[in-house]
């Protein structure tokens, strides 16, 4: 299933005590820095065994690299599944005889002797002993990360006379996130807590071979940054070109016959552990359709705010949606959904839904469904990458210094007794301590952006100067323009204006 050839050499230490790392498999796409972090943590020559968690969302690779790193170790790798612990315990016990090359299973009767067994891998030499799907096997025993944390013991010969490098390896993101937290019995033990993220913008454009940064950022909406979604699920079926976008999204994620097309709704059941996903679907929508504070998203179901906050915090740490607050406003909270395959489920696929899944045209409706897909999807994911660009991508000329918070905000204007929404403002870190206004920022996916949209933005700086916030005097004006600028608005503006085009952002 993989292929994952690797220069199969040892890793061997130069003149100067660094490690030379195994080559990264040459399919292998970027993950340069998890692959070093893994590697440099299994070649650690300490003795005693020690253990690393690697945790990130479904489909983003994980399996992927721990695969490849046990190849180039010549380390043991155990998948977990839905069982029942002593169905687990066998699998183990013959796969582990496989690994070494034994004529019969190896049995174990519980998971001390288990848990010792792989410990005994890693006797001569470091060695990487993978658990993919952790929580699986967790799940089936739940005294199994206490097991472990007994085995961990020091002057425990198993413990202290190994080299194996344990890495216990889950995707329930609320799950792998408590292994470690509070007084969980992991507590304090893993050298090593790698998270495998999504791909950005810019590396999912490389990811997909796109250079067009139209056609980059269009498809960028729709798929995100998982590297699945490229290879398994449309088998490398990449557009073309511009004109072919609307023929490959109807022919990937609206045909009912690609695995696209149902995977946000598993997504949800495969990262939420809960029977009913009714509310959490809700949600989505709600927020995917614009009622994104948690008030709008109570009102859109039809609930008491309050009774939201379980469906939010479980969403929120399994990875799907983040708060971000408001600059300006302390209690003001708006939530986006991390994951852009949902949003655009929710935003274009869930009102069209039984039609598609009835073989109506999907041409016809993908093409009465542009004006949900510019308002629900390009528009806020826009808005997203160009605040997480101004984050981490842009060149230093674009503020007078380094960001160290980008968000969103509302700036009340009381003369006109209203309010404005800033798509992006930027915080710096004063010298003396304390923050300092940066810039701020409007972000137009369909609009040529004109003068008008400057004079709003100074307006709004005027305000917040009114207001006596720090640094807002010499703050930046940045305008993010995807369908360009006006001819009047490029000469005119002045040296504290920014223009941002879509290919600035590539
Ligand atoms: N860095 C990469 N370069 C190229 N392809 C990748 C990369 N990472 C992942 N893939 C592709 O994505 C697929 C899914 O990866 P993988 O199965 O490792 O994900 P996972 O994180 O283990 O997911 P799950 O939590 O569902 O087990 C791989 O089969 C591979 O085709
Ligand atoms: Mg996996």
């Amino acid at each position: 299933m993989y292929d994952l050839s690797v220069s199969l050499h040892k890793y061997s230490y130069d003149n100067f005590g660094y490690v030379n790392l195994p080559a990264k498999p040459m399919a292998m796409f970027d993950r340069d820095f998890e692959w070093s972090a893994l590697n440099r943590f299994v070649a650690d020559d300490t003795r005693r065994v020690s253990l690393g968690v690697v945790s990130g969302r479904r489909r983003q690779g994980k399996t992927y690299l721990l695969r490849a790193l046990c190849q180039a170790h010549g380390g043991f790798y155990f998948a977990a599944d839905e069982a029942t612990d002593a169905e687990s315990l066998r699998r183990l016990g013959s796969e582990l005889a496989r690994h070494l090359r034994l004529p019969a299973p190896l049995r174990f009767d519980d998971w001390h002797r288990a848990v010792d067994a792989l410990f005994a891998l890693g006797s001569e030499v470091p060695v990487p002993v993978v658990i993919d799907e952790f929580p699986y096997l967790v799940r089936a025993n739940s005294s199994l990360p206490s097991i472990i944390q007994n085995a961990l013991a020091p002057l425990r010969p198993e413990f202290e006379n190994s080299r194996a490098r344990l890495l216990l390896c889950g995707s329930a993101m609320s799950f792998m996130g408590k292994l470690l937290a509070g007084n969980a019995p992991l507590r304090g033990r893993a050298g090593l807590e790698l998270m495998v993220h999504t791909f950005d913008h810019q590396l999912s454009g490389r990811f997909w071979g796109i250079d067009d940064p139209r056609l980059a950022f269009q498809v960028n909406a729709i798929v995100g940054g998982t590297p699945a979604y490229r290879r398994e699920f449309v088998r490398e079926d990449v557009p073309t070109g511009p004109e072919d976008f609307g023929s490959w999204v109807a022919r990937t994620v609206l045909s009912p016959a690609s695995p696209l097309f149902r995977e946000a709704r598993y997504l949800l059941s495969d990262e939420v552990d809960v029977r009913d996903t009714a509310i959490y679907h809700s949600v989505l929508a709600a927020i995917a359709q614009g009622s994104a504070t948690r008030n709008g998203i109570a009102s859109f179901l039809g609930r008491k705010s309050g009774d939201l906050a379980h469906a939010l915090t479980v969403l929120e740490d399994a990875g799907l949606i983040s708060r971000e607050p408001d600059a300006f406003k302390d209690n003001r909270t708006l939530y986006r959904i991390a994951e852009p395959l949902l949003t655009f489920y929710h935003g274009v696929m869930r009102p069209i839904w039984s039609d598609l899944e009835f073989g109506r045209s999907t041409e016809e409706l993908w093409q009465r469904s542009q004006h949900r897909f510019s308002g629900n999807v390009l528009g806020p994911h826009l808005e997203h990458v160009c605040r997480y660009w101004t984050r981490h991508l842009a060149p230093d000329d674009l503020l007078s210094d380094l960001p160290s918070w980008v968000g969103h905000g509302t700036v009340n204007d009381p003369a006109a007794k209203s309010s404005h929404e800033v798509d992006v403002v930027v915080h710096g870190h004063r010298d003396g301590g304390g923050r300092e206004l940066l810039g701020i920022g409007e972000v137009k996916w369909g609009e040529e952006i004109g003068i008008g949209h400057l004079r709003r933005l100074r307006h709004i700086r005027g305000l917040l100067v009114a207001q006596g916030r720090s640094g807002a005097e010499t703050a930046r004006l940045l305008l993010y323009g995807a369908a360009g600028f006006s001819a009047e608005l490029r000469d005119g503006a002045g040296d504290d204006v920014r223009l941002v085009e879509l290919a600035d952002l590539y």
